[in-house]
């Protein structure tokens, strides 16, 4: 969607992964869906790095909703959970140099069984607006997948007319996608800037490395859909949360950097162990994830649980790309697994060329030619994550 927004993807934090629809606060106070949940959010994002490292928009998923509409017809929010109301609570993220974002859904209902916007498009745009919303969420539950491909654009639309600028996350795709529909790209692309095309993420291993096949087999249809103000959204981040290890974590990072995929962490920022706070906040992935090109990675290799994936990002020479590659070890043998490349036979060509380096552990391996053999051991369900730089010319005389 070319609204001036999401020129590279979006970084933030999203409840619901790790927070879901917990409703009780009377027996769980601190971590229901409350407004008192999201501010406290805001404060560590803004106060303890992540703001400055990109992570810049909060958002409510779904369970935000009171179970019906005010006497005007107006979305409003739990009473309760809510009290101050949701302009305040958008108040409260730009006073820290946040963005707010909502949550709804196409359909009668959002999929926990809040009203949803249908027969209501136009008057929830303008509510968004009124409310200072900077990102939307609309998912797609209880609405026909058919009638999405008129109703999402029909709510971009309404969006666009309030003239408040608001970056617009699909459910489109894979509502369609699992309805046997096979989705209009160019109308999503047109209309959203940012979508889902797989299933939701969950806090495993097997969750993460499903998703990461998914954008593999199915890349020649994937990929040429992203770039400045249009991305896919593999889901949220579950660094940090109960399933995921130390390398699994890195490697959801890594590939989440390949994929130039929104960088929308859900995970209790309050109680997040240092060590996965830092493959958070690590800025040279980040860097990756955001390169200004926005193109997608792809995967190149797959042998034996071993995966490189390939990104082209700046600096660029002409027909020649610099490259974040990862290398992704699948085995579960135990013992780090040795990959060795030869540039050139991923199609790395540049005659001068590559300064690499290991943007997990700040290696600098230096300069690399494209017919030289790169060496890299790879940990058990872990990643080696390097960026190829092109070269410059005098880098061959040292
Ligand atoms: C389905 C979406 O894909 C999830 O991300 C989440 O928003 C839930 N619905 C909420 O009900």
């Amino acid at each position: 969607l070319e609204n001036g927004l999401a020129r590279t993807p979006p970084m933030g934090w999203l409840a619901w992964q790790r927070f879901r629809c917990n409703t009780d606060c009377q027996n769980d106070p601190n971590n229901c869906i409350s407004e008192k949940l999201f501010m406290q959010m805001a404060d560590i994002i803004a106060s303890e790095g992540y703001l400055q490292a990109g992570y810049s928009m909060v958002s409510l998923d779904d369970c935000w909703l009171a179970r019906s509409r005010d006497a005007q017809g107006r979305l409003q929010p739990d009473p309760l959970r809510f009290p101050s109301g949701i302009r305040a609570l958008a108040d409260y993220m730009h006073n820290r140099g946040l963005t707010f974002g909502i949550y709804e859904d196409y359909g009668n209902y959002t999929c926990a069984g809040y009203p949803g916007i249908l027969g209501h498009l136009q008057i929830d745009a303008q509510t968004f607006a009124d409310w200072q919303v900077d990102y939307v969420k609309l998912d797609g539950c209880f609405s026909h997948p058919a009638d999405m491909d008129r109703g999402y654009p029909l709510f971009g639309h309404y969006l666009n007319q309030t003239g408040r600028p608001m970056t617009y996350s699909c459910s489109w795709p894979v509502y369609q996608i699992y309805a046997g529909i096979e989705p209009n790209w160019t109308s999503i692309i047109n209309s959203c800037n940012l979508w889902r095309n797989f299933d939701d993420i969950q806090d495993s291993w097997d969750s993460v490395t499903r998703i990461i096949d998914y954008y593999g087999d199915n890349q020649d249809s994937i990929v040429p859909n992203a770039g400045p103000g249009h991305w896919n959204d593999p889901d949220m981040l579950i660094i940090g949360n109960f399933g995921l290890s130390y390398e699994q974590s890195k490697s959801q990072m890594a590939m989440w950097a390949i994929f130039a995929a929104p960088l929308l962490m859900s995970v209790d920022l309050r109680t997040i162990k240092p060590d996965y706070k830092a493959i958070l906040l690590n800025t040279a992935v980040i860097a990756v994830n955001q390169d200004p090109l926005g193109i997608q990675g792809r995967r190149i290799y797959k042998d034996k649980g071993i995966e490189i994936w390939a990104r082209p990002i700046t600096p660029v020479d002409q027909n020649y790309y610099s490259y974040a590659i990862a290398f992704l070890n699948r085995r579960t043998d135990g013992t780090p697994s040795e990959v060795s490349v030869k540039p050139a036979e991923l199609g790395m060509t540049y005659p001068n060329g590559y300064t690499v380096t290991d943007l997990f552990s700040g290696v600098k391996y230096g300069l690399v030619n494209p017919k030289n053999i790169f060496k890299a051991d790879v940990n058990p369900s872990g990643v080696v994550l390097l960026r190829w730089d092109l070269a410059a010319s005098h880098d061959n005389e040292i």
